[in-house]
Protein backbone atom coordinates (compact mmCIF):
# COMPACT_ATOMS: atom_id res chain seq x y z
CA UNK A 1 0.00 0.00 0.00
CA UNK A 2 3.00 2.61 0.49
CA UNK A 3 3.58 2.88 -3.40
CA UNK A 4 0.52 5.41 -3.05
CA UNK A 5 0.43 8.07 -0.95
CA UNK A 6 -2.03 10.85 -0.91
CA UNK A 7 -1.80 13.59 0.71
CA UNK A 8 -4.31 16.58 1.05
CA UNK A 9 -2.46 20.05 1.56
CA UNK A 10 -4.06 23.58 3.05
CA UNK A 11 -5.42 23.92 -0.23
CA UNK A 12 -7.16 21.34 -0.63
CA UNK A 13 -5.28 19.90 -3.25
CA UNK A 14 -4.62 15.76 -3.85
CA UNK A 15 -1.08 14.75 -4.89
CA UNK A 16 -1.23 11.44 -5.90
CA UNK A 17 2.15 9.56 -6.44
CA UNK A 18 3.46 6.48 -7.49
CA UNK A 19 2.37 3.43 -9.75
CA UNK A 20 -1.37 3.41 -10.35
CA UNK A 21 -3.21 1.22 -12.93
CA UNK A 22 -6.78 1.94 -14.13
CA UNK A 23 -8.27 0.41 -11.46
CA UNK A 24 -6.51 2.19 -8.54
CA UNK A 25 -7.24 5.40 -10.72
CA UNK A 26 -10.15 4.54 -10.21
CA UNK A 27 -10.92 4.21 -7.00
CA UNK A 28 -8.52 7.48 -6.06
CA UNK A 29 -10.99 9.71 -8.27
CA UNK A 30 -13.86 8.50 -6.23
CA UNK A 31 -11.72 9.39 -3.31
CA UNK A 32 -10.33 12.18 -4.69
CA UNK A 33 -14.68 13.16 -4.25
CA UNK A 34 -14.71 12.29 -1.04
CA UNK A 35 -12.08 14.35 -0.27
CA UNK A 36 -13.24 17.79 -1.69
CA UNK A 37 -16.32 17.05 -0.12
CA UNK A 38 -15.03 17.45 3.58
CA UNK A 39 -15.97 20.69 4.94
CA UNK A 40 -13.72 23.46 6.75
CA UNK A 41 -9.95 23.07 7.28
CA UNK A 42 -7.80 20.33 5.77
CA UNK A 43 -6.39 18.92 9.17
CA UNK A 44 -8.48 18.04 12.16
CA UNK A 45 -9.34 21.50 14.30
CA UNK A 46 -6.33 22.07 16.33
CA UNK A 47 -6.99 23.09 19.97
CA UNK A 48 -10.52 24.04 19.34
CA UNK A 49 -12.14 22.11 22.53
CA UNK A 50 -13.03 23.46 25.32
CA UNK A 51 -10.40 23.72 28.44
CA UNK A 52 -10.49 22.34 31.31
CA UNK A 53 -9.82 24.70 33.57
CA UNK A 54 -12.74 26.97 32.66
CA UNK A 55 -15.08 23.87 32.53
CA UNK A 56 -14.19 23.31 36.59
CA UNK A 57 -14.44 26.93 36.98
CA UNK A 58 -17.76 27.07 35.77
CA UNK A 59 -19.40 24.12 37.90
CA UNK A 60 -18.99 26.69 40.77
CA UNK A 61 -16.24 24.23 43.35
CA UNK A 62 -12.63 25.02 44.43
CA UNK A 63 -10.06 23.44 45.26
CA UNK A 64 -7.48 23.31 47.66
CA UNK A 65 -3.81 21.62 48.20
CA UNK A 66 -4.73 18.24 49.96
CA UNK A 67 -2.60 17.50 53.08
CA UNK A 68 -1.30 14.34 52.24
CA UNK A 69 -1.19 13.29 55.42
CA UNK A 70 -4.57 12.96 55.48
CA UNK A 71 -5.13 11.74 52.30
CA UNK A 72 -2.83 8.82 52.50
CA UNK A 73 -3.66 7.89 56.46
CA UNK A 74 -7.24 9.57 57.28
CA UNK A 75 -10.14 11.16 55.01
CA UNK A 76 -9.16 14.14 53.33
CA UNK A 77 -11.43 17.28 53.57
CA UNK A 78 -14.25 16.83 50.14
CA UNK A 79 -13.44 14.64 47.48
CA UNK A 80 -9.81 14.33 44.98
CA UNK A 81 -10.36 15.90 41.65
CA UNK A 82 -9.43 12.61 40.47
CA UNK A 83 -12.97 10.89 42.34
CA UNK A 84 -14.87 13.74 41.59
CA UNK A 85 -14.34 13.11 37.81
CA UNK A 86 -15.12 9.33 38.20
CA UNK A 87 -18.60 10.21 39.19
CA UNK A 88 -18.71 12.98 36.80
CA UNK A 89 -17.25 11.65 33.55
CA UNK A 90 -18.18 8.06 32.56
CA UNK A 91 -15.91 5.85 30.94
CA UNK A 92 -16.81 2.83 28.95
CA UNK A 93 -13.33 0.78 28.19
CA UNK A 94 -14.43 -2.24 25.41
CA UNK A 95 -11.11 -4.06 24.88
CA UNK A 96 -10.51 -6.39 21.39
CA UNK A 97 -9.09 -9.59 22.78
CA UNK A 98 -6.93 -11.86 21.31
CA UNK A 99 -4.79 -13.41 24.05
CA UNK A 100 -6.76 -14.11 26.60
CA UNK A 101 -3.98 -13.89 29.16
CA UNK A 102 -3.53 -10.06 28.21
CA UNK A 103 -7.15 -9.53 28.39
CA UNK A 104 -6.77 -10.84 32.45
CA UNK A 105 -3.68 -8.87 33.02
CA UNK A 106 -6.09 -5.66 31.71
CA UNK A 107 -8.57 -6.42 34.23
CA UNK A 108 -6.32 -6.64 37.17
CA UNK A 109 -4.45 -3.54 35.92
CA UNK A 110 -5.89 -0.15 34.39
CA UNK A 111 -9.13 -1.75 33.58
CA UNK A 112 -10.33 -1.14 37.41
CA UNK A 113 -9.67 2.40 36.75
CA UNK A 114 -12.53 2.79 33.96
CA UNK A 115 -16.25 3.04 34.95
CA UNK A 116 -17.12 -0.17 33.23
CA UNK A 117 -14.99 -2.44 31.17
CA UNK A 118 -16.28 -5.00 28.38
CA UNK A 119 -14.25 -7.56 26.47
CA UNK A 120 -15.39 -8.69 23.08
CA UNK A 121 -13.54 -11.78 21.34
CA UNK A 122 -14.18 -14.58 18.90
CA UNK A 123 -13.40 -17.30 21.50
CA UNK A 124 -15.10 -18.38 24.83
CA UNK A 125 -13.17 -17.97 28.14
CA UNK A 126 -14.31 -19.53 31.47
CA UNK A 127 -11.29 -18.21 33.18
CA UNK A 128 -12.80 -14.31 31.83
CA UNK A 129 -15.78 -12.90 31.16
CA UNK A 130 -15.71 -12.35 26.74
CA UNK A 131 -18.80 -10.99 24.90
CA UNK A 132 -18.26 -13.19 21.74
CA UNK A 133 -19.37 -13.03 18.29
CA UNK A 134 -18.27 -15.10 14.82
CA UNK A 135 -17.84 -11.44 12.41
CA UNK A 136 -16.71 -12.27 8.66
CA UNK A 137 -14.78 -8.95 8.66
CA UNK A 138 -13.37 -6.08 11.01
CA UNK A 139 -15.44 -3.75 10.74
CA UNK A 140 -17.94 -6.46 11.39
CA UNK A 141 -16.89 -7.53 14.56
CA UNK A 142 -16.45 -3.58 15.55
CA UNK A 143 -19.87 -2.84 14.55
CA UNK A 144 -21.52 -5.74 16.02
CA UNK A 145 -19.60 -4.77 19.63
CA UNK A 146 -21.08 -0.84 19.12
CA UNK A 147 -24.36 -2.47 18.81
CA UNK A 148 -24.04 -4.71 21.95
CA UNK A 149 -22.98 -1.45 24.04
CA UNK A 150 -26.23 0.49 22.82
CA UNK A 151 -28.28 -1.60 23.86
CA UNK A 152 -26.13 -2.93 26.97
CA UNK A 153 -24.91 0.04 28.67
CA UNK A 154 -27.73 3.05 28.63
CA UNK A 155 -26.04 5.71 30.99
CA UNK A 156 -22.45 5.42 28.85
CA UNK A 157 -20.63 8.92 28.02
CA UNK A 158 -17.51 8.04 27.09
CA UNK A 159 -16.46 4.33 25.14
CA UNK A 160 -12.44 3.58 24.65
CA UNK A 161 -12.31 1.36 22.16
CA UNK A 162 -8.73 -0.46 22.23
CA UNK A 163 -7.08 -3.89 21.56
CA UNK A 164 -5.78 -6.12 25.01
CA UNK A 165 -1.64 -5.39 24.04
CA UNK A 166 -2.16 -1.37 25.57
CA UNK A 167 -1.52 0.64 28.71
CA UNK A 168 -4.44 3.07 29.62
CA UNK A 169 -4.88 5.81 32.00
CA UNK A 170 -8.67 6.18 32.33
CA UNK A 171 -7.67 9.32 34.76
CA UNK A 172 -6.65 11.25 31.80
CA UNK A 173 -9.08 10.47 29.66
CA UNK A 174 -12.19 11.75 31.84
CA UNK A 175 -10.12 14.84 32.60
CA UNK A 176 -9.27 14.78 28.74
CA UNK A 177 -12.69 14.87 28.14
CA UNK A 178 -14.68 16.79 30.90
CA UNK A 179 -15.65 19.77 29.28
CA UNK A 180 -16.82 17.67 26.23
CA UNK A 181 -20.75 17.14 25.89
CA UNK A 182 -20.71 13.38 24.99
CA UNK A 183 -24.34 14.53 23.18
CA UNK A 184 -22.05 15.98 20.49
CA UNK A 185 -20.45 13.37 18.57
CA UNK A 186 -16.59 13.46 19.36
CA UNK A 187 -14.12 10.92 17.76
CA UNK A 188 -10.59 11.29 19.53
CA UNK A 189 -7.25 9.08 19.16
CA UNK A 190 -4.30 9.61 17.01
CA UNK A 191 -5.10 10.48 13.35
CA UNK A 192 -3.99 9.39 10.19
CA UNK A 193 -4.65 9.74 6.41
CA UNK A 194 -4.61 6.98 4.68
CA UNK A 195 -5.98 6.89 0.89
CA UNK A 196 -7.44 10.40 1.45
CA UNK A 197 -9.00 9.28 4.10
CA UNK A 198 -8.75 10.98 7.69
CA UNK A 199 -9.11 8.10 10.33
CA UNK A 200 -8.38 7.13 14.19
CA UNK A 201 -5.45 4.55 13.64
CA UNK A 202 -6.81 1.68 15.93
CA UNK A 203 -3.20 1.32 17.44
CA UNK A 204 -3.57 4.40 19.38
CA UNK A 205 -6.91 3.64 20.73
CA UNK A 206 -9.82 6.11 20.18
CA UNK A 207 -12.79 7.49 21.78
CA UNK A 208 -16.54 7.98 20.57
CA UNK A 209 -18.78 9.99 22.32
CA UNK A 210 -22.58 8.34 23.31
CA UNK A 211 -23.61 10.95 20.53
CA UNK A 212 -21.04 9.03 18.17
CA UNK A 213 -21.77 5.45 18.82
CA UNK A 214 -25.38 5.97 18.46
CA UNK A 215 -25.20 7.45 15.24
CA UNK A 216 -23.24 4.20 14.18
CA UNK A 217 -25.07 2.34 16.08
CA UNK A 218 -28.51 3.89 14.08
CA UNK A 219 -26.98 3.84 10.52
CA UNK A 220 -25.83 0.01 10.97
CA UNK A 221 -28.43 -1.69 13.23
CA UNK A 222 -28.43 -5.28 12.21
CA UNK A 223 -25.67 -7.82 11.90
CA UNK A 224 -25.91 -8.05 8.39
CA UNK A 225 -25.56 -4.50 7.86
CA UNK A 226 -22.54 -4.11 9.84
CA UNK A 227 -21.08 -6.85 7.33
CA UNK A 228 -21.40 -4.73 4.61
CA UNK A 229 -20.23 -2.23 5.30
CA UNK A 230 -16.78 -3.54 5.89
CA UNK A 231 -14.54 -5.96 3.67
CA UNK A 232 -11.11 -7.63 5.11
CA UNK A 233 -9.63 -7.71 8.17
CA UNK A 234 -7.10 -5.10 10.30
CA UNK A 235 -8.80 -2.47 8.88
CA UNK A 236 -12.32 -1.56 11.01
CA UNK A 237 -10.60 1.82 12.18
CA UNK A 238 -9.94 3.22 8.65
CA UNK A 239 -13.87 2.30 8.29
CA UNK A 240 -15.31 3.44 11.05
CA UNK A 241 -13.17 6.60 9.95
CA UNK A 242 -15.08 6.51 6.47
CA UNK A 243 -18.59 5.81 7.99
CA UNK A 244 -18.22 9.01 10.39
CA UNK A 245 -17.31 10.99 7.88
CA UNK A 246 -19.67 10.26 5.80
CA UNK A 247 -22.19 11.52 9.20
CA UNK A 248 -19.81 14.94 9.33
CA UNK A 249 -17.96 13.09 12.44
CA UNK A 250 -14.36 13.88 12.12
CA UNK A 251 -11.04 13.38 14.31
CA UNK A 252 -9.74 16.23 16.12
CA UNK A 253 -6.25 17.46 17.19
CA UNK A 254 -5.70 15.77 20.58
CA UNK A 255 -2.60 16.98 21.43
CA UNK A 256 -1.91 18.79 23.94
CA UNK A 257 -0.74 22.54 24.50
CA UNK A 258 2.48 21.67 24.24
CA UNK A 259 2.28 19.54 20.79
CA UNK A 260 2.83 16.28 22.65
CA UNK A 261 0.24 13.10 21.84
CA UNK A 262 -2.66 11.83 24.47
CA UNK A 263 -2.78 8.62 22.13
CA UNK A 264 -0.08 6.40 21.00
CA UNK A 265 0.20 3.54 18.48
CA UNK A 266 3.68 2.74 19.27
CA UNK A 267 4.98 1.23 22.69
CA UNK A 268 7.51 2.96 25.35
CA UNK A 269 10.92 2.08 24.02
CA UNK A 270 9.96 3.21 20.48
CA UNK A 271 8.82 6.07 21.83
CA UNK A 272 11.13 7.12 24.20
CA UNK A 273 14.51 5.92 22.81
CA UNK A 274 15.54 8.31 20.31
CA UNK A 275 15.76 7.03 17.16
CA UNK A 276 13.67 4.45 17.38
CA UNK A 277 11.00 6.00 15.58
CA UNK A 278 12.43 5.80 12.14
CA UNK A 279 11.45 9.17 9.93
CA UNK A 280 10.77 6.05 6.90
CA UNK A 281 8.53 4.14 8.49
CA UNK A 282 5.10 4.44 7.06
CA UNK A 283 3.06 5.50 10.61
CA UNK A 284 5.60 8.48 10.28
CA UNK A 285 4.47 9.01 6.48
CA UNK A 286 0.67 8.54 7.59
CA UNK A 287 -0.20 10.39 10.98
CA UNK A 288 -1.18 14.03 10.93
CA UNK A 289 1.17 14.77 14.08
CA UNK A 290 4.08 12.90 13.65
CA UNK A 291 5.31 12.34 17.35
CA UNK A 292 8.60 13.81 18.59
CA UNK A 293 11.01 11.19 19.97
CA UNK A 294 12.46 11.18 23.08
CA UNK A 295 10.76 12.29 26.53
CA UNK A 296 9.13 15.11 24.11
CA UNK A 297 6.74 12.42 22.77
CA UNK A 298 4.44 12.11 25.17
CA UNK A 299 1.89 14.35 26.84
CA UNK A 300 2.06 14.47 30.41
CA UNK A 301 -1.55 13.25 30.19
CA UNK A 302 -1.10 10.73 27.96
CA UNK A 303 -4.11 8.41 27.73
CA UNK A 304 -2.75 5.39 25.59
CA UNK A 305 -0.01 2.92 24.73
CA UNK A 306 -0.09 0.68 22.17
CA UNK A 307 2.46 -2.68 22.57
CA UNK A 308 2.09 -3.42 25.94
CA UNK A 309 2.03 -7.37 26.89
CA UNK A 310 -0.12 -8.43 29.78
CA UNK A 311 2.78 -8.99 31.73
CA UNK A 312 4.32 -5.67 31.57
CA UNK A 313 1.03 -4.50 32.52
CA UNK A 314 1.18 -5.21 36.61
CA UNK A 315 4.88 -3.80 36.29
CA UNK A 316 3.67 -0.17 34.81
CA UNK A 317 0.49 -0.39 37.10
CA UNK A 318 2.80 -0.36 40.03
CA UNK A 319 5.71 2.25 38.06
CA UNK A 320 2.45 4.48 37.74
CA UNK A 321 0.51 3.89 40.57
CA UNK A 322 2.06 2.99 43.47
CA UNK A 323 5.49 3.97 43.20
CA UNK A 324 6.60 6.85 45.00
CA UNK A 325 9.76 8.51 45.12
CA UNK A 326 11.36 9.56 48.37
CA UNK A 327 12.87 12.88 48.19
CA UNK A 328 13.44 13.96 51.35
CA UNK A 329 12.42 13.26 55.14
CA UNK A 330 9.50 14.80 57.47
CA UNK A 331 7.50 15.79 54.18
CA UNK A 332 5.15 12.36 55.12
CA UNK A 333 4.04 11.27 58.66
CA UNK A 334 3.87 12.95 62.00
CA UNK A 335 5.64 15.79 61.54
CA UNK A 336 5.31 17.96 63.99
CA UNK A 337 3.17 21.05 63.65
CA UNK A 338 6.12 24.29 63.52
CA UNK A 339 5.71 26.70 66.37
CA UNK A 340 8.14 29.65 67.03
CA UNK A 341 9.28 28.13 70.58
CA UNK A 342 10.63 25.24 72.01
CA UNK A 343 8.17 22.32 72.84
CA UNK A 344 8.71 22.57 76.14
CA UNK A 345 8.09 25.94 76.69
CA UNK A 346 4.66 25.28 74.77
CA UNK A 347 3.17 23.61 77.99
CA UNK A 348 4.91 26.30 79.95
CA UNK A 349 3.30 28.94 78.60
CA UNK A 350 -0.05 27.61 78.45
CA UNK A 351 0.44 26.28 82.57
CA UNK A 352 1.26 29.67 83.14
CA UNK A 353 -1.55 31.23 81.20
CA UNK A 354 -3.27 29.17 83.45
CA UNK A 355 -2.17 30.67 86.37
CA UNK A 356 0.24 27.87 87.43
CA UNK A 357 3.09 28.75 89.37
CA UNK A 358 5.11 25.26 89.37
CA UNK A 359 5.74 23.19 86.03
CA UNK A 360 5.14 20.16 87.78
CA UNK A 361 1.99 18.34 86.63
CA UNK A 362 1.07 14.98 85.79
CA UNK A 363 0.25 13.90 82.01
CA UNK A 364 -3.59 13.12 83.74
CA UNK A 365 -3.70 16.48 85.28
CA UNK A 366 -2.44 18.50 81.93
CA UNK A 367 -4.96 16.64 80.31
CA UNK A 368 -7.81 17.69 82.20
CA UNK A 369 -6.44 21.32 81.86
CA UNK A 370 -7.02 20.79 78.33
CA UNK A 371 -9.80 19.15 78.54
CA UNK A 372 -11.70 21.30 80.31
CA UNK A 373 -10.92 24.39 78.39
CA UNK A 374 -11.84 22.42 74.83
CA UNK A 375 -15.18 20.95 76.06
CA UNK A 376 -17.11 24.10 77.27
CA UNK A 377 -16.32 26.27 74.31
CA UNK A 378 -18.59 28.62 75.86
CA UNK A 379 -17.26 28.78 78.91
CA UNK A 380 -13.96 29.43 77.06
CA UNK A 381 -15.29 32.04 75.41
CA UNK A 382 -16.79 33.34 77.98
CA UNK A 383 -13.38 34.04 79.96
CA UNK A 384 -11.40 35.02 77.05
CA UNK A 385 -14.04 37.80 76.42
CA UNK A 386 -13.92 39.35 79.74
CA UNK A 387 -9.82 38.64 79.28
CA UNK A 388 -10.04 40.57 76.39
CA UNK A 389 -12.65 42.53 75.97
CA UNK A 390 -11.10 45.68 73.97
CA UNK A 391 -10.10 43.23 71.31
CA UNK A 392 -13.15 40.96 70.97
CA UNK A 393 -16.28 42.27 70.21
CA UNK A 394 -18.63 41.56 73.04
CA UNK A 395 -21.67 40.71 70.82
CA UNK A 396 -22.12 37.09 69.74
CA UNK A 397 -18.83 35.43 70.87
CA UNK A 398 -19.86 32.18 69.75
CA UNK A 399 -17.79 29.63 67.09
CA UNK A 400 -17.82 32.25 64.54
CA UNK A 401 -15.62 34.55 66.60
CA UNK A 402 -13.16 31.82 66.97
CA UNK A 403 -10.60 32.88 65.05
CA UNK A 404 -10.42 36.43 66.49
CA UNK A 405 -10.26 34.96 70.40
CA UNK A 406 -7.62 32.78 68.95
CA UNK A 407 -5.26 34.55 67.48
CA UNK A 408 -5.85 37.44 70.71
CA UNK A 409 -4.52 34.55 72.42
CA UNK A 410 -1.68 34.12 70.57
CA UNK A 411 -1.35 37.99 70.27
CA UNK A 412 -0.92 37.81 74.16
CA UNK A 413 1.10 34.75 74.41
CA UNK A 414 3.10 36.38 71.92
CA UNK A 415 3.59 39.04 73.62
CA UNK A 416 4.93 37.54 77.17
CA UNK A 417 7.09 35.35 74.60
CA UNK A 418 8.87 38.81 73.83
CA UNK A 419 8.79 39.97 77.15
CA UNK A 420 11.03 36.82 78.57
CA UNK A 421 13.47 37.33 76.12
C1 LIG B 1 -32.99 -0.38 11.89
O1 LIG B 1 -33.25 0.92 11.42
C2 LIG B 1 -34.29 0.99 10.47
C3 LIG B 1 -34.40 2.44 10.03
O2 LIG B 1 -33.17 2.97 9.76
C4 LIG B 1 -35.58 0.51 11.06
O3 LIG B 1 -36.59 0.51 10.07
C5 LIG B 1 -35.37 -0.91 11.60
O4 LIG B 1 -36.53 -1.33 12.27
C6 LIG B 1 -34.21 -0.96 12.53
N1 LIG B 1 -33.95 -2.33 12.93
C7 LIG B 1 -33.75 -2.70 14.17
C8 LIG B 1 -33.43 -4.14 14.39
O5 LIG B 1 -33.80 -1.93 15.11
C1 LIG C 1 5.36 17.91 32.06
O1 LIG C 1 6.21 17.50 33.10
C2 LIG C 1 7.50 18.07 33.06
C3 LIG C 1 8.33 17.43 34.15
O2 LIG C 1 7.68 17.49 35.38
C4 LIG C 1 7.39 19.57 33.21
O3 LIG C 1 8.67 20.16 33.14
C5 LIG C 1 6.50 20.12 32.10
O4 LIG C 1 6.30 21.50 32.29
C6 LIG C 1 5.16 19.40 32.09
N1 LIG C 1 4.43 19.83 30.92
C7 LIG C 1 3.19 20.31 31.00
C8 LIG C 1 2.58 20.75 29.71
O5 LIG C 1 2.57 20.36 32.04
C1 LIG D 1 1.04 37.38 80.13
O1 LIG D 1 1.74 37.85 81.24
C2 LIG D 1 0.96 38.54 82.19
C3 LIG D 1 1.85 39.07 83.27
O2 LIG D 1 3.14 38.54 83.21
C4 LIG D 1 -0.11 37.61 82.74
O3 LIG D 1 -0.95 38.29 83.63
C5 LIG D 1 -0.94 37.05 81.59
O4 LIG D 1 -1.86 36.09 82.05
C6 LIG D 1 -0.06 36.42 80.54
N1 LIG D 1 -0.90 36.02 79.43
C7 LIG D 1 -0.76 34.87 78.78
C8 LIG D 1 -1.77 34.61 77.73
O5 LIG D 1 0.13 34.10 79.02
Amino acid sequence: MDVLSVFRTCRKRVFVVGFAIGAVLAFLFFKTEHISSVKGSCRPEKRKLPNYGDWFAGKGLSRWPVNFDAFVYGKPEGATEAAFLEKEVSVLCAVFVRKVKNARAVKDTWGKHCNAIVFFGMQFDDSIPIVTFQPKNSFHFLCLSINHITNQYHDVQWILFVHDDMFVVPENLRYYVAPLDYNVPYYLGHPLTFWGQIYNVAEAGYVLSKASLKSIQMKFNSSEKCYNAGKYWKNEDFYLGKHLGNMGIFPKDTRDVGDHSRFHGNNFNQLLFPGRLSKLSSYWKKSLYPQIEGFGCCSNKSITFHGVEGDKLYTLEYLVHRLRVFRSPCIVGNKPAPTPFPVEQVWQQFLKAEGRESFSISAKEYFELWQNKISAPDAFNERMRQEHMNDVEATAVGFANMPHVLESMLSAVRANDSDNI
